[in-house]
């Protein structure tokens, strides 16, 4: 099936040659074809340019875009979508002044949801975060990293494991699987937690690997969590069984997981509210993406990771939502946009960037996703009738998506 799509107000983040991640100053340009038309043929993107330069006599199908912007789907490389219930009276708890430690340090936070998803059927897991994938969908996301870490055991962490497996199966959507057994240290093992840190590496492990469950490994690294002796042992078992490491780190202190992410070679450290000079020699001279979660900071009230520093460094920038029923209940990638703008000062270019190509990178997709180049997957999006594409950031809190095309077809 090939498909035309004609008079494109602008054809946004388009690449002739293609990159596998912007770094520094390039943040800042995107690349855009003015009045232009895109072909799709199958699930990928064959050609574009300009419309007066367009000599396409091979479309099944043509679309107009009607003078509207075309933009790449977002990728958003952080997510714990497969949840059981919500957590808003912890919020509630939040306003009136507890921190979110203090949450977890008394059972709530992760410990709660994973009580919920222990009790919770794996069909109705599944129905959920369908419908969470579909409500991503429509603002714009096409690719999403998933985590487990609300299971913790190993019974239920296989269980939320083989949700994001069907999910993979069957939602249009790319999705990678992240195990985050480390995620939380479940009461029982209060006390011994290293205990429990070889219950992942001995049992979690080697089951999630044999049922080829998992893309990646992630560990909560962070004071009051895992530290970084335990982050270190366990990212090291992870890798000799073949899985990536991904990992949450310098959320709640300067905690060392920088480092012992990008010892391991790890796709992304994620979060990064707690970074000094340190932590960006250290991404400097590493393949690592440094990702930054906007939406946890806003919602937690968090100091804002330092992201024009490490652009002015010349490093890249991710951005993902981290949709999660904690803290993130969110998973709208054009208000991490917002977000990215107001609150850590990017420019709408640089925070396009950090949400499609970068992202890309920290899901590891950026040869097939995060741009529109000739051979990529078609996942891009129409947007309604907006001036600019500063608009998107600009006029927040409502969905100016219109049309969503992934793997080259219209959902
Ligand atoms: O990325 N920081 C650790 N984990 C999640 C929060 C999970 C939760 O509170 O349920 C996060 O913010
Ligand atoms: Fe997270």
């Amino acid at each position: 099936m090939r498909t035309l799509i004609t008079n494109i107000k602008s054809l946004v983040q388009v690449e002739e040659n293609k990159r596998i991640a912007v770094c520094g100053e390039e943040m800042s340009k995107l690349n855009c074809i003015d009045n232009a038309f895109l072909i799709v043929e199958d699930d990928k993107i064959v050609d574009f340019g300009e419309m007066s330069k367009l000599s396409e006599t091979n479309a099944e199908k043509i679309i107009d875009a009607n003078n509207r912007f075309v933009l790449p789907s977002f990728c958003d490389s952080h997510t714990h979508l497969v949840y059981a219930g919500s957590r808003e009276i912890e919020y509630i708890d939040k306003i009136k002044g507890l921190s979110y430690e203090e949450i977890a340090k008394r059972g709530g936070g992760i410990l709660n949801s994973a009580k919920r998803l222990q009790e919770t059927s794996e069909d109705k897991l599944y129905e959920d975060a369908m419908q969470r994938l579909e409500e991503i969908k429509s603002y714009g996301t096409g690719a999403v990293e998933i985590k487990s870490g609300y299971g913790l055991t190993t019974e239920a962490e296989l269980k939320m494991l083989r949700v994001i497996k069907r999910l993979k199966e069957n939602s249009p959507l790319t999705i990678k699987a992240n195990f985050l057994g480390a995620h939380g240290v479940p009461m029982e093992y209060r006390g011994r937690q290293s205990e429990f840190v070889d219950l992942v590496i001995n049992e979690m492990i080697p089951r999630v690997v044999e049922e080829n469950l998992a893309d990646f490994i992630d560990v909560f690294c962070d004071t009051g969590f895992f530290t970084v002796e335990e982050t270190d042992r366990m990212l090291f078992a992870g890798m000799q069984n073949g899985l990536v490491p991904k990992i949450h780190a310098n959320e709640l202190d300067y905690s060392g997981g920088i480092q012992v992410g990008v010892k391991y070679n790890a796709l992304s450290v994620d979060h990064l509210e707690c970074v000094g000079d340190e932590e960006i020699a250290c991404l400097k001279a590493s393949q690592t993406m440094p990702t930054i979660l906007p939406g946890a900071a806003f919602f937690l009230n968090m100091p804002y990771s330092p992201a024009r520093k490490m652009i002015q460094a010349g490093l890249p920038v991710a951005m993902a939502s981290d949709f999660n029923p904690g803290s993130s209940p969110s998973g709208n990638m054009q208000m991490i946009l917002t977000f990215a703008c107001v609150n850590y000062k990017l420019t709408p270019q640089e925070a396009i960037n950090a949400t499609t190509l970068n992202s890309a990178y920290a899901m590891g997709i950026s040869e097939t996703h995060g741009s529109i180049a000739r051979g990529k997957k078609a996942n891009f999006y129409i947007t309604k009738d907006i001036p600019t594409i500063e608009y998107i950031p600009y006029y927040y809190g409502t969905n100016k998506v219109e049309r969503v095309f992934l793997n080259g077809k219209e959902q």
